[in-house]
């Protein structure tokens, strides 16, 4: 496997794969690799003869308080990972090869992320699709795979991929969980003990209300605003916890047939920030 640090060397090798007729599947992550990762790659895998992963904690997507500073970095681990699990290549870029002096443009999100993430980060998916922008013309994979737990990125990447004509099949992976149901992070490292034992509760309460809608559910607003009370009974600082129509991650209250919706929440438990969701297909 070759880690790479330039973007002449990382062209000249997805070109060279290329060359061989391979295909190529690209998976950009921010390092910190745990089994969600890993099962990106397995999926990425599935897709295309070669896989190329990118590590890279990108400083625009992160708040003046977000935690860019801490965020975990393991380079060295992460490597080792990326080599068992066969990845053709590395990519793990510096900041001043990503932002090499001011950057005068940048992309605006005219909807998409007005809620959800997008209403509690400002600049966070702009941050992500200039890095995402960036990343694509540099690797220009054949296919890119991405998680289903950042969904709303997801949906705003597919909406990139097909207004700026990126011609990249989009691919989501589905979350992974810990056995009591918590989605894996990179975050989950921040969590204490007590922390740790409380955050599957937010999977708990979604799938509760997702089974409920499911079933039928008529008054979903009073249905969330109990599953809200119980988890601030129990500690969590709550974000969001709502339904949001898939299309335009927007919050629907009467959810209709034949239609696609995110059941998502986003929970404080002390600093660190939990999000999750459920896709539910009436
Ligand atoms: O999902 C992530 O880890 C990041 O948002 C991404 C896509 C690697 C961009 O920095």
């Amino acid at each position: 496997m070759e880690a790479i640090d330039n973007i002449d060397d990382i062209r000249t090798k997805v070109r060279s794969l290329k060359k061989q007729e391979k295909s190529v599947a690209f998976v950009p992550t921010m390092g910190a690799l745990h089994e969600g990762h890993l099962s990106l790659f397995r999926l990425a895998q599935q897709h295309a003869d070669e896989v190329v992963v990118s590590i890279y904690v990108n400083p625009e997507q992160f708040g003046p308080d977000e935690d860019f500073d801490e965020y975990p970095r393991e380079l060295e681990n992460d490597l080792a990972k990326c080599e068992e699990e066969g990845i053709a290549a590395v990519f793990a870029p510096s900041d001043t090869l990503m932002y090499p002096g001011e950057q005068l443009l940048s992309i605006h999100i005219d909807e998409l992320n007005k809620y959800m993430d997008g209403g509690s980060r400002p600049g966070f998916f702009e941050g992500i699709l200039l890095i995402v922008n960036k990343l694509f013309n540099i690797i220009g994979p054949d296919i890119a795979v991405f998680g289903q737990k950042d969904i709303q990125q997801f949906r705003i990447l597919q909406q990139m991929v097909k207004e700026f004509n990126h011609d990249i099949e989009l691919i989501m992976g589905p979350i992974q969980r810990a056995n009591d149901g918590l989605a894996l992070s990179s975050r989950n490292a921040y969590l204490d003990d007590q922390q740790r034992k409380l955050a599957p509760g937010l999977y708990r309460s979604l799938q509760y209300v997702a089974k409920q809608i499911k079933e039928g559910a008529q008054n979903v607003e009073l249905l969330l605003d109990h599953q809200k009370d119980e988890l601030q009974a129990k500690g969590f600082k709550i974000d969001y916890v709502n339904l949001f129509s898939f299309e335009k991650v927007a919050p629907v209250t009467d959810p209709k047939g034949n239609n696609k919706y995110i059941l998502g929440g986003a929970v404080y438990l002390g600093e660190t920030r939990l999000i999750d969701n459920i896709i539910i297909e009436k």
